[in-house]
């Protein structure tokens, strides 16, 4: 298949392009660059041996969209562009709006034009909000989200699966992602956030390589065992090849499905340190702090259908995930 990934120089997108490569499908990638790098693309060339089209443009471009989708013509796209900094997006709600949902509807609205009708979506499973039922399966109610973010991902849902209600040649598949982390095992690829990382796991790579003194652990009285919040975590590599299976459903004529990526474990914050800490042998300073505004306490995934349906399980452990993220970070202290 040629596939359009746009938000391919990305941390899970790059990732992705890897994968697609070892299962030999073909790919172009868009992004805008706003949250990436181009070297994450030449590293990818690096692993998987071959260039892969870029071009700069942006989702909101229909110009330049029009004139990618007439230079090549594409089986699917895999949509992973997007902003996607939950605290953020509280600051900035309509740049939210406008370049998440703007720009799915510019990039809907040309595919269909040209022909394409089936599309990957990057989900997440921010949309099950405080979950009703834990693990969760795909069944599970979606929930108030407490973010312009997370809004973004709940409306795009319902606006796709409206689109493929009223003309069912499209396919579409939602992903709802639960935590991605770790890195590509070779170190050259991983997750390079600008700033002060947001996310536990970029967090605490970022302590053990000296560029911050110590971690917060937001809240530890949680009703879980140790008090502090459960996730799902799960490595990115897991996640990436979880897109290579989901291309099956398109081929399958899915119409729209929906399927969650996780492992179906759930972790601590202090059992995340602690495996930290043991399989890299680097000590994590941390201090309890008060608990962040929005957070749940428990979340995890029943991945029970995607297994069934896709074929596709999570492979790697909690320890491949703290080895590869430190991996990646011990490589590349300054990111790209
Ligand atoms: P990322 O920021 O590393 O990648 C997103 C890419 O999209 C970046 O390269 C950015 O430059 C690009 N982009 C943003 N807006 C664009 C636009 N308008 N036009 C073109 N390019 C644009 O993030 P990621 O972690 O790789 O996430 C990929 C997708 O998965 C996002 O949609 C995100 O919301 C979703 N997701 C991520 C997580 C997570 O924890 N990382 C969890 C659930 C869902
Ligand atoms: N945490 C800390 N200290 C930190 C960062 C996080 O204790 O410095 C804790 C959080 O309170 C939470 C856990 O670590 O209990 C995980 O937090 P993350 O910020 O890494 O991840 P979230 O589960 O809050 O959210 C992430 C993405 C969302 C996505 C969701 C999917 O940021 O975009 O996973 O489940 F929707």
């Amino acid at each position: 298949m040629k596939i359009l990934v746009t938000g391919g120089a990305g941390f899970i997108g790059s990732h992705t392009l890897v994968e697609l490569a070892a299962a030999g499908q073909e790919t172009v990638v868009i992004d805008n660059l706003c949250n990436s790098n181009r070297k994450s693309l030449e590293r990818v060339a690096e692993l998987t041996g071959r260039e892969i089209p870029f071009y700069e443009v942006d989702t909101r471009d229909r110009e330049g969209l029009n004139h990618i989708m007439e230079a090549h013509r594409f089986d699917a796209c895999i949509h992973f562009a997007g902003l996607k900094a939950v605290g953020e997006s509280v600051e900035k709600p309509w740049e939210y709006y406008e370049n998440n949902i703007g720009g799915t509807l510019t990039l809907l609205d040309v595919m269909r034009q040209h022909g394409c009708k089936n599309i990957i979506f990057s989900s997440s499973a921010t949309v099950y909000g405080n979950p009703a039922i834990i693990p969760i399966t795909e069944e599970c109610p979606k929930g108030h989200c407490t973010n312009p973010y997370g809004q973004t991902k709940s409306m795009l849902e319902e606006i796709m699966m409206d689109v493929q209600k009223a003309d069912n040649e499209w396919n579409i598949v939602l992903l709802r992602y639960f935590n991605p982390v770790g890195a590509h095992p070779s170190g050259r690829i991983g997750e390079n956030p600008n700033g002060i990382p947001n996310n536990l796991m970029p967090y605490v790579t970022q302590v053990a390589v000296g560029k911050r003194p110590e971690l917060g652990v937001f809240g530890n009285d949680y009703p879980t065992p140790d008090g502090t919040g459960i996730r799902d975590y799960i490595h990115v590599v897991d996640l990436a090849r979880g897109h290579v299976a989901a291309l099956q459903a398109i081929e399958r004529h899915c119409g729209c499905a929906i399927y969650n990526l996780g492992t179906g474990q759930g972790y601590s914050v202090l059992q995340l340190v602690k495996a930290f800490e043991k399989v890299n042998g680097i000590k994590i300073p941390y201090s309890i702090k008060p608990r962040r505004a929005g957070d749940i306490a428990t979340c995890y995934s029943d991945p029970a259908k995607s297994e069934k349906e896709l074929g596709w399980k999570a492979q790697y452990g909690l320890e491949e995930m703290c080895r590869d993220a430190w991996n990646w970070q011990r490589q590349n202290p300054n990111g790209y």
